[in-house]
């Protein structure tokens, strides 16, 4: 039996990637997992995979109704929700500040910000009412640098770290642990869509380990933050990037 047997946990954009890394990782260790996604039909199959104790629910975290129905569903399931993940997210249209249209730039900051925000405010009263529990945020390697053609993404990610700052300080004293974490390139179909070949290739030439993460590896952290091991961080943001962001190579061998 492990900590999270019993406990309820949300996690967005659960259908792909990340998300059913995550799912599928709280799923093995007891949790009831609700798998929101708005391909129903990929939540639909984490959910399936996951088997009793999993929920698949469509929603779109962009839209403010949806998140608070997304809260209460999970709670008329399950009684209560102790852990929420808020990961969903897109990679949108890249292009440069210039040449971006403003109904992308809009969209994206929606579905990469604006829905965590939606989710969160859904969720705090049930965390509470839990007596507490963990919210970690998916931000990005790209949370803390810049990239071109995605200001949008970027954007978004820098603030998901701020809005983790700020919910960690609302809601320290409700015991809700509020957290971020910051993905290097990991092998989903959002990078794989989003980017051509010499592209990944040469994100995979700046990654130090030499290969992107498997969904599974960002899942182990995602998990040990929700988890009571983590009981005395709030309020960080932790990078898992096969050492990206350390710095420069300068040798070949
Ligand atoms: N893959 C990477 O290299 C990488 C790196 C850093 C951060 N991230 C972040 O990780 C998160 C997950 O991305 P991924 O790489 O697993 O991508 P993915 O495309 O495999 O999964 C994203 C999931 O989110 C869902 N989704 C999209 N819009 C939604 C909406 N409006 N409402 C509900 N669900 C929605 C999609 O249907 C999909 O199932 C994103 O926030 C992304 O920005 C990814």
């Amino acid at each position: 039996m492990s900590e999270f047997t019993g406990k309820t946990v949300i996690v967005t954009g659960a259908g792909s990637g990340i998300g059913r890394g995550s799912a599928l990782a709280f799923g093995r260790e007891g949790a009831n997992v609700v798998v929101a996604d708005i391909n129903e039909e990929n939540a639909a199959r984490v959910a399936a995979e996951i088997g009793a104790g999993a929920l698949a629910f469509k929603v779109d975290v962009g839209v403010e109704e949806q998140c608070r129905a997304l809260v209460a569903a999970t709670v008329k399931k399950f009684g209560r929700l102790d852990v929420l993940f808020n990961n969903a997210g897109i990679g949108g249209r890249r292009a440069k500040i210039g040449d971006m249209p403003t109904k992308e730039w809009l969209k994206v900051i929606n579905i990469n910000l604006n829905s965590l925000f939606y989710c969160t405010k859904a969720a705090i009263p049930e965390l509470k009412k839990a007596g507490g529990g963990a919210i970690i945020n998916t931000a990005s390697v790209d949370g803390l640098i810049g990239m071109s053609t995605i200001s949008h993404y970027v954007s978004a990610k820098h603030a998901v770290i701020g809005l983790t700052k700020s919910c960690a300080l609302e809601y320290a004293a409700d015991n809700i642990r509020c957290l971020a974490i910051c993905p290097g390139y990991v092998d989903t179909p959002m990078v794989s869509d989003g980017f051509a070949k010499a592209e990944t290739d040469l994100i995979t030439m700046m990654t130090p380990v030499g290969r992107p993460a498997d969904p599974a590896e960002i899942a182990n952290l995602v998990l040990f933050l929700a988890s009571d091991k983590a009981s005395f961080m709030t309020g960080s943001f932790h990078q898992v990037d096969g050492g990206i962001l350390a710095g420069f190579r300068m040798h070949a061998d």
